[in-house]
């Protein structure tokens, strides 16, 4: 027997089945008819050609409604306990679009319209929102939030681990104690507990390095890059030798990216056939091998996966020569998921009986926003939140906290009025701009391609939208699309979740982890009992 739903779905299917077979474009709605020229809102083309049917009824809304409802009413009881382990996942550059244009896929991919669906972590308790703003800066990057969501205080744009005292690029500000910050990694590490990072960037990438790394420059991730800004590499060690010889990265129990070059020296070839990149001659991967007894380097995803937490004491892993692979375009035999490397991170660091603190980044959401290839940018939204719902599965929610949110926008826009069920990658089908030609329903305010012809009209995507690696159109023209200043959403499970609601700093994330696990040197739950 077909229930309701089922049918529901096969209806869905057969019309999406019959609109790609007859004009082979992707949207249900393609058969409008719409006139060409349009005023600014016109109703005969703005009105889309499907509902939902169970939507027609009230009761739906009324019985959704009773759903939310019932489980708002269920909080009156917040999990007040102290959290044993904390992991902070960070969606780098997941704007809210972002996390809307994502939820859309996931449910077009299942078969759905879409707009219906939900992300793993849009199912948690608490939400609130993240003011991203730098101390020198409207719209920030990756550096100074990092900061701010690491180590709980703004800082200037570029700058990681250190203060707004410090001026871009100055190695002996960042030198002085003063200005020096600390990172709830180390917080941790002080309480006893377990820490890792986990990214799809680069170990030394802007993100992971707000929990170890103190710079006046994010670009000095290895010794050549510190001389090529004109710094002595020895006054100002890299980002890369800091997080293997310094406190607190060289205690850090997991490192799990991509990046192996800026750990070797040039005249080293990496187990990926890509040249080292350092000046000095060292081998930091030797160095931390020597320093760590009982750890274990692996390189790609059968080595990851075979690790036997038990045995190992520490895992490094390294599984690009730079950057990882977009998942989309990632040998998956080769290189491991983000939820592969976060399974091995949380197996691994929750035997220490303390707890642990985690921070999980999918980072290269941001590059797909960069390169406004919102297709790349939606899918590893998507591997960003199968991560998540398999860290709150494999832990407890009554000692685990878990909080997720994103360092800040982009300009990714949901654009005009597509019909429910529109492709989010495809052409809105129901609006033309002035000259009457289709626009995509996602666009951004900068970035590579206009798609304007000589006159300056905007030219038909028609046939040309449809591929994974599509650059979506933006208006300003810029090698590559920038950063958005609008808040960030947090979401959050766990112990002390209730905590994270409302409009905040994004420098207080860090305190209320702390205060949630009594770490840190700030007021903690442990001792307002
Ligand atoms: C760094 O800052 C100090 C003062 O804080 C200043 O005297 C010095 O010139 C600066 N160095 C550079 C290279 O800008
Ligand atoms: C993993 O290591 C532990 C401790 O050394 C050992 O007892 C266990 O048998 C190992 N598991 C596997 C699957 O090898
Ligand atoms: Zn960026």
């Amino acid at each position: 027997m077909l229930c309701g739903k089922q049918l529901i779905l096969i209806v869905v299917l057969a019309v999406v089945a019959l609109a790609t077979a007859s004009d082979g474009v992707h949207d249900v709605r393609e058969l409008t008819g719409a006139s060409l020229v349009q005023p600014a809102f016109s109703t005969d083309v703005a009105i889309g050609k499907y509902t939902p049917p169970e939507e027609m009824d009230r009761k739906f809304w009324y019985d959704l409604a009773n759903k939310e409802l019932a489980a708002r009413l269920k909080l009156t009881q917040p999990n007040t306990k102290k959290a044993k382990n904390l992991i902070l996942f960070l969606g780098d550059g997941m704007s809210l679009s972002t996390v809307t244009g994502a939820r859309i896929l996931k449910g077009q991919r299942q078969g759905h319209t879409g707009e219906e669906a939900s992300l793993s972590f849009e199912t948690f308790p608490h939400t609130g929102l993240s003011r991203t703003y730098c101390s020198n800066a409207q719209v920030p990057d990756s550096a100074c939030t990092a900061t701010a969501y690491l180590c709980g205080v703004k800082t200037n744009i570029i700058n990681i681990g250190v203060t707004a005292a410090v001026s871009f690029n100055n190695c002996t500000e960042s030198q002085d104690p003063a200005n020096r910050l600390t990172s709830i990694a180390e917080w941790a590490q002080n309480a006893g507990k377990a820490t890792g990072i986990v990214t799809t960037t680069t170990l030394t990438h802007a993100s992971p390095s707000g929990a170890y790394a103190k710079t006046a420059n994010r670009m000095w991730e290895c010794d050549t890059d510190v001389k090529d800004y004109d710094v002595d590499p020895k006054t100002c060690i890299d980002m890369a030798t800091q997080l293997i010889t310094q406190i607190p990265g060289k205690n850090f129990d997991v490192m799990l990216g991509g990046g192996m070059g800026k750990f070797l020296p040039k005249t080293i070839q990496d187990v990926h056939g890509n040249q080292g990149e350092r000046s000095d001659g060292i081998n930091l991967l030797s160095r931390w091998q020597a320093q760590h007894p009982g750890g274990v380097l692996v390189s790609n995803r059968n080595h990851l996966l075979s690790v036997n937490v038990s045995s190992v004491k520490s895992i490094i892993g390294l599984f690009q020569s730079d950057l990882m692979d977009f998942n989309m375009e990632a040998d998956a035999s080769y290189q491991p998921t983000l939820s592969e490397m976060t399974e091995v991170t949380i197996k691994k660091l929750s035997q220490n009986k303390n707890g642990y603190f985690a921070f999980i980044e999918g980072g290269r959401i941001d590059h797909g926003n960069h390169y406004n290839q919102a297709g790349y940018a939606l899918d590893e939204t998507l591997e960003f939140e199968k991560a998540i719902k398999l860290a709150r599965d494999l832990t407890n929610i009554e000692d685990t906290l878990i909080v997720v949110t994103s360092d800040h926008g982009h300009t990714l826009s949901i654009a005009g009025y597509p019909g429910r069920g529109t492709p989010i990658l495809g052409l809105n089908n129901h609006d033309r701009d002035v000259n009457g030609v289709k626009y995509t329903v996602l666009n951004y305010a900068a970035g590579p391609k206009n798609y304007l012809d000589k006159k300056g009209q905007r030219i038909d995507l028609t046939n040309k939208i449809g591929a994974n690696d599509f650059v979506f159109p933006s208006y300003i023209t810029k090698d590559i699309g920038v950063h958005s200043g609008e808040d960030v959403g947090i979401f959050a499970s766990g112990p002390q979740s209730h905590l994270f609601t409302g409009m905040m700093q994004q420098s207080t994330i860090p305190h209320l982890m702390a205060y949630a696990a009594c770490i840190g040197n700030g007021p903690k739950l442990c001792d307002a009992k």
